[in-house]
Parts: structure tokens; C-alpha cells; sequence
């Protein structure tokens, strides 16, 4: 089948009006795609001031050359990035449209170099508006470095954006967590936390290792024994993706080469299950395995051996030590309440 034949199996007028609705409407959502934009055009700095209209936005990366990087900018299903970001990040030339698809965005102007392109977000989506996006595009009189976005929308986005990137609750799962040493992040001229949450490494490290070349630290996710609902975070390449797996240990994997786990499209809410999650948690498994071979068992905490026994029964099975029996009444989950 040749590539003109493919058009025949698609409706793109209606696929693209699909695409609106793949998005949910959420900030974050929004500055997720922005982020990971900015990173993958090699940008070290995001600078967002806020005003009564809407926002702007500016980064320091490659910014686009030409029409043609515009095209790659708004054409579904391109992306202009280098071939090794294309195939570690599997790009699919969706996410810009996350801004343009959002209910309360009126107009986003594109500017880098000395062009400029305004699109009105709602005649967007009619193809027949689309479709003649050449004919607004302008030269500016001086250039733009970095990518440049202007975008006129309510008040209440502006606030929400604002609030997601500093208030002292949302910042918990702000989009910008992750991004510390690849991105430095400004808004209204105030430094936005890009640090990992903290819940997303284990609080009790046992193993610090790495998989595929990117570190890997894998403990316990809480002191006193408690479970998570997330037992594996990506880090990757600066976005925070959950893998929705109950576990009473814990795995942060921070990817900053290739691809050892395959993250979601279009909005990375998680990871494939596939067989490279299934290669990662049998690694993690082996990797505790091998802790609690070879750790002396006077420096074993107690608590994380019982875990294992819990968690991974057939391979604790194997192991030359296990928990007989609590010594004291169970008070504070201390290690020397325990007997080996
Ligand atoms: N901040 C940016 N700097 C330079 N180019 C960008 C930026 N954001 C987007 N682009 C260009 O626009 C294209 C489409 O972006 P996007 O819709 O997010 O899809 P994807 O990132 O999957 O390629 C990118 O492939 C890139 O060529
Ligand atoms: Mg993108």
C-alpha cells in the first residue's frame, strides 16, 4: 500500500476533531506538553509571565527555522525533531494541539526567528480555516530566539496555570516536578519547583542501581510498611509517569537515554504494560533478590525482608534468612523489634 493509499483507511477531517477530544481540559495537561516541547528542543530555561489577557511563554531552544518547522509545529501526526529524540521519545506530533484544543484559549501566537503565526483556537478546528494557516503567517522585524508563545485565554486558566506552577498544594503534582537539572522554570519572575515529589522515590532507600544506563533506586515507599498504589515512577526525561501497580516496595527510574519502558500516548498518564514493564519488574524483583542474598543479615532491616516475603513469595522462598518472630508487641515498627 502505498503512502497516498493510506488516505483511503482515514477520515482526517473527523480523526482530527478526535484528536480535540483526546485531551482532558487540564492545566497541567497543557503545561506537560509545553515541558516536554521545551526539552525536547534542547531549552535550559522557560520563562511565563502572566497578564490580564492570558500568558506568554519563552524558551531557549532551537526554536523553529522556517515554514517548514511551522508545518511540523502544526501538522497532526509530524514531529520535527531529531531522529534520535523521535525514536527514544516516540513522538507523534499531537501535543501542541492540547493548547489549541482547549476550551478557553481564544488565540495562540507562534513566534521564533523572524516568524510569527497567530491562530484563532476555535476556527482551528474547522479544516477549511486550517487549512490556509500559511497565509497568516508574518515576518517580524526582530528575531525571537527560542520558541515564543503568546496565548489570549480567561482569566480563570491564567489563575489556574499560575496556581499550578506555585500554590503550595497543587505544586504536589505539578507537571514541572522531575525537570530539576534539565529545565529551570520561571513564572512571573518566581523559580518553579522542578524537584522529584517526594512520595515518588522510596523513603527507605535499599538499592541504588542502574537499568539500561539510567539510575534506578528501589527501597521501601514507607517506613512503617505501608503499601503504594504506584509502585514504580518514571522520571522520564524530566515528566513524572506513575505505573498503576500495587506493591509494598518502591522503584524510581530516572530515563535520561533511550527507552527502557514505553510511556502512553498522547498525554503519558502511564506506561504500557508491555513486555519492557515486564523486563523492568523482573529486574527490580532480582535486584532485591540479590540485596537480600548478599547483605549481611545483620544489616537487613527486618521490615523490608517481611515485605519481600509478602510481595514476592516464590523468591523469598529461596532466601538463606527470614523473619521468625516479632520480639516485642508491635509499637513503633522499629528494626530491632524484630528477630531474624
Ligand atoms: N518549544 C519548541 N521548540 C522548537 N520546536 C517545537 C517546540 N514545540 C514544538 N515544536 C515543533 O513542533 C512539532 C510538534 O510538536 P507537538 O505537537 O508537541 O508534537 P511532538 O512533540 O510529539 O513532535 C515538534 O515535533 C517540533 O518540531
Ligand atoms: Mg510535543
Amino acid at each position: 500500500m502505498s503512502a497516498s493509499q493510506i488516505n483511503d483507511l482515514i477520515n482526517p477531517a473527523r480523526l482530527r476533531l478526535g484528536i480535540k477530544r483526546a485531551f482532558t481540559g487540564d492545566v497541567n495537561e497543557v503545561l506537560s506538553e509545553i515541558f516536554q516541547n521545551a526539552m525536547r528542543a534542547g531549552a535550559q530555561n522557560i520563562r511565563i509571565t502572566t497578564d490580564d489577557r492570558g500568558f506568554t511563554y519563552q524558551d531557549d531552544g532551537r526554536g523553529l527555522r522556517d515554514e517548514s518547522d511551522f508545518e511540523a509545529l502544526l501538522k497532526l501526526g509530524e514531529s520535527g525533531w531529531d531522529q534520535h529524540v523521535k525514536e527514544d521519545h516516540q513522538s507523534i506530533g499531537v501535543g501542541i494541539h492540547s493548547l489549541l484544543a482547549h476550551d478557553e484559549v481564544q488565540s495562540v501566537t507562534f513566534s521564533s526567528n523572524l516568524l510569527s503565526l497567530t491562530i484563532d483556537a476555535h476556527l482551528w478546528w474547522d479544516w477549511q480555516y486550517a487549512a490556509r494557516w500559511r497565509e497568516n503567517i508574518r515576518t517580524i522585524c526582530f528575531p525571537a530566539p527560542g520558541m515564543n508563545i503568546g496565548v489570549m485565554c480567561s482569566k480563570a486558566l491564567t489563575d489556574q496555570l499560575v496556581k499550578a506552577l506555585t500554590d503550595a498544594w497543587l505544586i504536589y503534582r505539578s507537571p514541572a516536578r522531575g525537570y530539576y537539572g534539565l529545565l529551570t522554570i520561571m513564572i512571573n519572575d518566581i523559580v518553579v519547583n522542578t524537584s522529584v515529589p517526594e512520595d515518588a522515590a522510596p523513603s527507605v532507600a535499599l538499592i541504588e542501581t542502574s537499568y539500561q544506563n539510567n539510575r534506578l533506586v528501589i527501597g521501601l515507599y514507607g517506613k512503617e510498611g505501608y503499601a503504594t498504589q504506584n509502585g514504580i515512577w518514571v522520571n522520564f526525561y524530566g515528566q513524572m509517569i506513575p505505573v498503576d501497580q500495587y506493591s509494598r516496595f518502591q522503584a524510581y527510574l530516572e530515563v535520561r537515554q533511550g527507552r527502557p519502558v514505553n510511556p502512553m500516548s498522547p498525554s503519558r498518564c502511564g506506561i504500557i504494560k508491555d513486555e519492557s514493564l515486564t523486563r523492568l519488574c523482573d529486574f527490580i524483583r532480582d535486584s532485591l533478590f540479590e540485596y537480600f542474598s548478599r547483605t549481611p543479615i545483620e544489616e537487613i532491616d527486618p521490615l523490608a525482608l517481611s515485605q519481600f516475603y509478602h510481595d514476592y513469595p516464590a523468591q523469598a522462598s529461596k532466601l538463606p534468612c527470614f523473619v521468625a518472630a516479632r520480639r516485642k508487641r508491635y509499637e513503633s515498627g522499629k528494626a530491632d523489634d524484630y528477630c531474624l
